[in-house]
């Protein structure tokens, strides 16, 4: 039996204009899935039979990437699903990570591009951004060149994502999560279909992109009240561009008094937020109060690796 497990991941700048090619930056979390493979009569999952429908990912991951017997998979996991922080890119890189192990055969970079793979065929439109950051660990930024501390690069159609390592101080944050499971899908969907009819878009777009750059020399002189003001400012051009919600913006209110910033992560449309603070506490009580369930996390943690057995 082999075990492999891989972090959630929060995005601190640059979600949705990422998949456009902007710049990004996302941070593991201390929240982690674990998968375990060994071989069986036929594929499972957690003991029932592996199917498209409850296991898209792992489904596709296996359909396209394992030739070998059959696995029992058995997954645990920190994270809750559909919380936008990133269930379904560590469930895929976590399974790739079992399946390298079973071969001996794997690089990050390879994970990382097979798990972007996997995303796009069952999300379809998607950037590398969380299945990247869920590989490598600690911290990526996302460039549209080559720069320092580069890690690897993902091309599709004509988009190309430069993934670098990113330094990160460690942090006190704190999620929010709504409690409403929203699809990545058809937010994506949403927001390219505005950025194709409008120019006033594409400028949102950039500016975030921007906005990514700049937090990036932000978080590396670890001037926190900065960044905290680039979370708020991308938190208000992502609800122009459709994607917040009411749930989302009730829980950001109630930790702006105790944050330096706070904004969305992941997709949006529910999902979860995130608060740059140096008191996590009063913010847990406050997300607790407008009815949000608060995780406090650690950044910056390792990626994918195998565990012991
Ligand atoms: O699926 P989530 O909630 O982790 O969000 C992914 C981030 C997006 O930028 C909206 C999509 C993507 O593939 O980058």
């Amino acid at each position: 039996m082999v075990v492999s497990s891989a972090p959630g991941k929060l995005i601190l700048l640059g979600e949705h204009a990422v998949v456009f090619g902007q710049p990004a930056i996302a941070l593991a979390i201390s929240l982690r899935l674990r998968c375990s493979a060994s071989p069986s009569a036929r594929h499972t999952v957690n003991g029932q039979p592996l199917s498209d429908k409850f296991h898209p990912y792992i489904h596709a991951a296996i359909g396209r990437f394992w030739d070998g017997e059959p696995l029992s998979l058995d997954i645990s996991s920190d994270l809750p699903s559909g919380s936008g922080l990133g269930s379904s890119a560590a469930v895929t890189v976590a399974v790739l990570g079992a399946i390298d192990r079973m071969r001996s055969d794997s690089t990050e970079s390879s994970v990382a591009e097979r798990a972007f793979e996997v995303e796009s065929i069952v999300q379809g439109r998607a950037s590398p951004v969380d299945t990247s950051t869920c590989t490598h660990g600690r911290g990526i930024f996302i460039d549209r060149s080559r720069g320092d501390r580069f890690l690897w690069e993902i091309r599709r159609d004509t988009r190309k994502w430069f993934i670098h390592h990113c330094e990160a101080p460690e942090m006190g944050m704190v999620v929010g999560y709504t409690g409403v499971n929203a699809h990545t899908g058809p937010l994506v969907a949403k927001v390219k279909r505005f950025v194709d009819r409008s120019s006033f878009g594409r400028e949102l777009i950039e500016e975030i992109g921007q906005i990514a750059v700049e937090g990036r020399g932000r978080l590396v002189a670890d001037d926190r009240v900065g960044l905290g003001r680039l979370m708020n400012r991308n938190q208000k051009l992502l609800a122009v561009l459709g994607v917040s919600s009411p749930e989302l913006e009730k829980l950001i209110d109630a930790s702006l008094p105790h944050s330096y910033g706070a904004k969305l992560t992941g997709a949006g449309g529910g999902g979860s937020m995130i608060a740059l603070t140096d008191e996590p506490q009063k913010v847990c009580g406050a997300i607790t109060r407008r009815g949000g369930t608060p995780f406090v996390v650690r950044t910056g943690v390792e990626g994918l690796k195998a565990e012991e057995v």
